[in-house]
């Protein structure tokens, strides 16, 4: 049988699709895994199947027992708001691929924001819904126990983004190394782990968050500063005045939502790994492809290196983002 052939094989047995045709129309954008849709007779759901070798330039390589955290990880922001991530429908026996309900009439948030249509009021909601979550996780053993994935959360976020870097700058490194230290150690609440623009759909409801692969039990500032590096670097990039206030929109919305810890402490670590990410987006394993323009990453990575110097709260971070060259 052909991989897509087991795909569809796998459908009929969860009861999803009848014995006639079944069409797998790809769905754009996926760097690691394989996205399908697929019309059944009640109604579209996507199919999702990680791949082993993932589609950027560098060799990179992930378990595909990512594609179980990812379903976990809907499941268990459903059940805080279950208009926040898709309805999982069933897991597929081949390759951790799984089904789930397709979110229709739903932009990508980053191809809104790359179109000019920059809604302030949606990164508050976007961070909102983040904080939700792990408000809804803090310190919970079954969540933590649920969510055992901290070599695939290494393999994936801290050694690309933070230890790739650190190698390659003396004079950071001690810093980054302690960075990556602190994060790996905090077991705090549920991360999802990749909360960029590209992950968020907008639904007339709010954001709808997509790719849970790197998800995992730990610092929750993780998810704050990974996006808020997301719209950072658009900012400079688009030259959007909107972009900084959506950052700080993103940023005052998650720190209301913040009842497990003390917030000052946690918008001093997002801060620092704001700034560490920020290098990453130009130094790093995985760079951000719009930053091409030499000016463009020296604004980034100059503003980087001094947060990374003088460790800065996330709010005063983002209030001082320059988007453009002094
Ligand atoms: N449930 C869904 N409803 C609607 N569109 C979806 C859904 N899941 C994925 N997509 C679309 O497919 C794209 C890739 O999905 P994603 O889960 O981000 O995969 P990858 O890990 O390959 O990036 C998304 O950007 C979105 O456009
Ligand atoms: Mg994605």
């Amino acid at each position: 049988m052909t991989a897509d052939a087991e795909i569809v094989a796998g459908l009929r047995d969860a009861g999803l699709v009848g014995e006639g045709d079944v069409v797998l129309e790809p769905l754009t954008g996926g760097v690691s895994c394989d996205v399908w849709k697929v019309e059944t007779p009640t109604g579209p759901i996507v199919v999702k199947r990680p791949l082993e070798q993932l589609r950027v330039a560098a060799e990179w390589h992930a378990p595909v027992e990512r594609g179980q955290s990812e379903v976990r990880w809907l499941r268990r922001a459903r059940g805080v708001d279950a208009r926040i991530a898709p309805e999982v429908l069933a897991e597929l026996p081949v390759g951790h691929a799984f089904a789930m309900r397709f979110v229709p009439g739903c932009p990508v948030w980053k191809d809104e924001l790359i179109a000019g249509r920059v809604d302030v009021d949606f990164a508050g909601a976007v961070g909102r819904s983040i904080a939700a979550v792990h408000a809804a996780t803090a310190n919970s053993a079954a969540d933590r126990d649920a969510f055992p994935t901290d070599a695939m959360f290494r393999a994936l976020r801290v050694d690309p983004f933070l230890l790739f870097v650190a190698q390659k700058d003396a004079e950071l490194a001690p810093a980054i190394y302690a960075l990556a230290d602190d994060l790996t150690s905090r077991k705090v609440a549920l991360v999802h782990g990749d909360v960029s623009p590209k992950n968020i759909l907008v639904s007339a409801e709010g954001p709808v968050f997509l790719d849970a692969e790197c998800a995992v039990y730990g610092d929750p500032a993780f998810d704050l500063a990974f996006c808020t590096t997301h719209l950072l670097l658009k900012a400079v990039w688009l030259d959007d005045e909107r972009l900084g206030q959506s950052a700080a929109a993103l940023v005052e919305a998650y720190r209301a939502g913040i009842d497990w810890e003390e917030p000052a402490g946690l918008l001093l670590r997002a801060g620092k790994l704001t700034a560490a990410l920020l290098l990453a987006r130009v130094e790093g394993k995985s760079p951000a492809p719009y930053l091409t323009d030499p000016d463009h990453r020296r604004i980034v990575r100059d503003q980087a290196r001094a947060l990374l110097r003088a460790p800065t709260p996330l709010d005063a971070l983002v209030s001082h983002w320059q988007r453009t060259l002094p």
